[in-house]
């Protein structure tokens, strides 16, 4: 595997790709690969002749220093997974690469309500930091596909919102969340939890699907009154809510009564730790 640190190297090797008509495939993350990252890589290799993956700890999208700090960077190991993976190219610049002129005065993308909303409006600046280095990636990279998984629903949506709205010629793919045996979603977070973290967090997903199964079984009546009984659960158990509501699926916006796809976000703390997940449903007309 090839890492590449520099934007001049990068750029000359894509250009080569390019004149061989290759179709590429960009994983964007921030390392600390995990058993979704592995899946996505799968998923890609179904789609294109080179996986192209990026590992970069965004500073721009962290709106808490100390989340930034802990963020787990395990470059060694990332690196036995990818090579193990048969990645041929990893992309693995530094902060003075990206931001060679620092954060400050930085240019950035800011995509409006979308990226206000929910996630937007908890960690300000977040998807600010998100669309403006993945904005970067795609102009450095010119992948034809690029992948992301479904935990990160709203930057699911948010990321579709740029490359349409901004005219990338790339098709966003994504993979369903992936899940350990108990049902938590795999999310480099978890490896921050402490012992008894680790016993509660698998409830989040366990009252996602609770409240997901009542609003079918009531034929999406009476959701206000779940979502609050689920709230309750969720305290009970320890956790700390920041959202945790019913959207409509494809915008995100609050539900009507005609809304037939949906979605239950849920965001919430546990001790120090943030965890997000989410669950579709599909109600019969
Ligand atoms: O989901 C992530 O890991 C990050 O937000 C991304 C897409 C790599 C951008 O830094």
């Amino acid at each position: 595997m090839e890492v590449i640190k520099n934007i001049n190297i990068l750029e000359k090797k894509i250009k080569k790709i390019k004149k061989t008509k290759k179709i590429i495939g960009l994983i964007p993350t921030m390392g600390n690969l995990h058993k979704g990252h592995i899946k996505l890589i799968s998923l890609a290799k179904k789609y294109v002749d080179i996986v192209v993956v990026s590992i970069f700890v965004n500073p721009m999208q962290f709106d808490d220093l100390l989340d930034l700090k802990k963020y787990p960077q395990t470059f060694n190991q990332d690196y036995d997974i990818l090579n193990r993976e048969k990645i041929k190219i990893l992309f693995y610049p530094d902060n003075h690469i990206m931001y060679p002129n620092g954060l400050k005065n930085h240019t950035y993308i800011d995509i409006p309500k979308l990226s206000k909303i929910i996630e937007g409006k908890s960690r300000p600046g977040h998807f600010i930091g998100v669309t403006t280095i993945l904005c970067k990636l795609f102009n450095l990279i010119q992948p034809n596909f690029s992948f992301f998984g479904e935990k990160d629903y709203q930057q699911l949506l948010v990321v579709k919102k740029l490359v349409q709205e901004l005219n990338y010629p790339i098709k966003i793919i994504s993979l369903p969340t992936v899940r350990l045996h108990n049902g938590l979603a795999y999310s480099s977070r978890n490896n921050n939890l402490n012992s008894s973290e680790k016993e509660i967090a698998p409830y989040l997903y366990r009252i996602i699907k609770k409240t997901h199964n009542t609003i079918i079984k009531n034929k999406g009546k009476n959701i206000q009154k779940t979502i609050n009984k689920s709230k309750k659960y969720l305290i009970e158990k320890g956790f700390n809510i920041d959202v945790f509501n019913i959207y409509d699926s494809n915008t995100l916006d609050p539900i009507t009564q005609k809304n037939k796809k949906l979605i239950i976000l849920a965001s919430v703390w546990l001790g120090k730790i943030r965890l997000i997940d989410n669950k579709k449903i599909t109600l019969k007309d």
